[in-house]
């Protein structure tokens, strides 16, 4: 691990959800682990006005997401641990001055010894990235002068093509990109890290990896939990925006990109850009019949009644936001020419779950009468983590009958190893200044370029259907259709067959 000099993390939105959700009992788990460095404090402020002590108790002594971590904690731990959080009152709004800021940050610098080194964690809503941006940048809290700055922004970034560019050229007005740091907590996973190990270390599977021997890619990414309080922002947004512009697109270059020429940000970050600008951009007649959108309805699961996405609070009653996104596409590139990777994506769906199945051509010839399709690496990203080989074997016994059989690995047989969450990692690697597991900006538009095009036509295109599907089912049968001769893999039972409980 690289040496983590003394620094300041400053969380704008700091009485905000994500704040007490993820990113403090991932700071807890860090300070228990004793990754923090010795002078380390973080400065929370928003819009709220709280003394230190407030603040302390919101985000720390009454959080319910750290509770359980602090009840099997000693009072001193936790209490040392609050003794590094402190508070700032913007004065009710973003677009105030942030001199008091800046008074506020050299003050406890001095009293703490930390050199300048700041982290500018921006957990607020997108409209206000630019404005803190341009904000700190008028108070010279951009350049790196004694101390490195940094700029942490949570997705979504932008809305289309068009307001990415605006947010990334707004940002970098006032940061460089290397100052940047664009989190999106898919890369924090562990199996999502996994993958480069998994393809460029192992010297078996990458000769196979390409179109010679992979017949297609399917991704599942499926949630349980219908939008719950959030439909006010989901209803704006829909399952392709918020889960495949960018959390699957990420996966998917790590899946296809070509082999960097070393480990570390810039390579990785450049081959994941190259292959997105491969993809296969569809024609308004081609998204009709690549793309499935769905929305959920009212059903009954395990015996429980529950609401269809219209009836959810904050989505309108007419909505045509899909809660459920299904697409096939292609790589214009030498290595995946004409293999199809199907992606889904959905809430009220049987199970939550995340995998990618590598599917592999059938042998040359069927010797042995055997399901030509069988040949699978499943590579689990949550929840039981892990990776499977599926392949062929005899039964014991006269003539060669053939069984599918499974290789596994599963983390949880690594007895000793603690599975860090995502935002753990995350936020070591930009404290440590390690930009790998963050998305470029040219990233991101690359994806937008590719998402636009299908969003523009399933708004203006009043002949694609929004097609329904019961809360706790797959999704649309449109989406098997989308498959053609194949079927995509149901990585549990159904839900909604009340006496067979989905057990992954
Ligand atoms: C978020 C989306 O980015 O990811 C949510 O906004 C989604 O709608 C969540 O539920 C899924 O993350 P995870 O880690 O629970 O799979």
């Amino acid at each position: 691990m690289k040496n983590i000099e003394n620094q300041i993390l400053v969380i704008f939105g700091a009485s905000g959800d994500l704040t007490v959700r993820k990113l403090i009992p991932a700071l807890f788990h860090l300070f228990k682990g004793g990754f923090l460095p010795e002078n380390f404090i973080v400065l929370g402020t928003s819009r709220t006005n709280l003394t230190d002590e407030e603040f302390r108790n919101k985000v720390i002594f009454e959080s319910d997401f750290l509770i359980n971590d602090g009840k099997q904690e000693s009072n001193i731990l936790v209490e040392n641990f609050a003794q590094k959080f402190f508070y700032h009152d913007l004065g009710g709004n973003y677009e105030n001055s942030y001199l008091t800021l800046k008074e506020k940050l050299i003050e406890l610098s001095s009293k703490y010894q930390i050199p300048n080194n700041y982290i500018f964690y921006l957990s607020t809503p997108p409209s206000l990235y630019k404005i803190i941006a341009r904000n700190l940048r008028d108070q010279n809290l951009n350049t790196n002068n004694e101390g490195w700055k940094r700029l942490v922004v949570e997705k979504p970034f932008g809305y289309d093509l068009a307001t990415a560019k605006d947010l990334n050229a707004g940002l970098l007005e006032c940061f460089s990109e290397n100052q940047i740091y664009r989190i999106d907590h898919y890369l924090g996973k562990e199996t999502v890290q996994n993958v480069l190990v998994t393809r460029f270390s192992n010297s078996i599977f990458e000769p196979l990896w390409n179109r010679n021997f992979i017949s297609r890619v399917e991704i599942t990414n499926a949630e349980q939990e219908g939008v719950g309080s959030r439909g006010g922002y989901y209803d704006g947004s829909g399952a392709f925006r918020d889960m495949f512009q960018n959390h699957l697109m990420q996966i998917v270059s790590l899946i296809a990109m070509e082999p960097p020429y070393r480990i570390d940000a810039d390579a990785i970050r450049d081959e994941k850009l190259k292959v997105l600008r491969c993809l296969r951009q569809w024609t308004p007649e081609t998204i009709k019949s690549n793309t499935v959108r769905g929305q959920y309805i009212s059903s009954k699961i395990l015996g429980k009644q529950v609401k269809g996405y219209l009836e959810e609070e904050g989505v309108s009653k007419s909505s045509k936001t899909e809660t459920f996104a299904a697409v096939k596409f292609f790589f214009d590139n030498w290595r995946w020419e004409n293999v199809p990777f199907y992606v889904r994506t959905g809430k009220r769906l049987p199970a939550k779950v995340t995998e990618v199945v590598i599917h592999f051509k059938a042998s040359p010839k069927n010797l042995f009468d055997r399901n030509q399709e069988s040949n699978k690496l499943i590579i689990r990203i949550q929840p039981n983590e892990g990776i499977v080989l599926n392949f062929g074997m005899k039964l014991p016994g006269q003539g060669f009958k053939v069984e599918n059989v499974d290789m596994d690995f599963n983390y949880s047989d690594l007895s000793d190893t603690n599975v860090p969450e995502a935002y753990e990692r995350l936020l070591l690697d930009v404290m440590q200044g390690d930009a790998t597991l963050y998305a470029l900006g040219d990233e991101v538009e690359e994806a937008w370029a590719f998402v636009d095009p299908i969003l523009e036509t399933w708004k203006n295109d009043t002949s694609v259907e929004v097609h329904q599907y019961a809360a706790g089912s797959w999704g649309p049968e449109a989406a098997n259709e989308l498959m053609k001769k194949h079927k995509w893999r149901t990585p549990s039972k159904n839900l909604t067959n009340d006496d067979l409980y989905c057990e992954l």
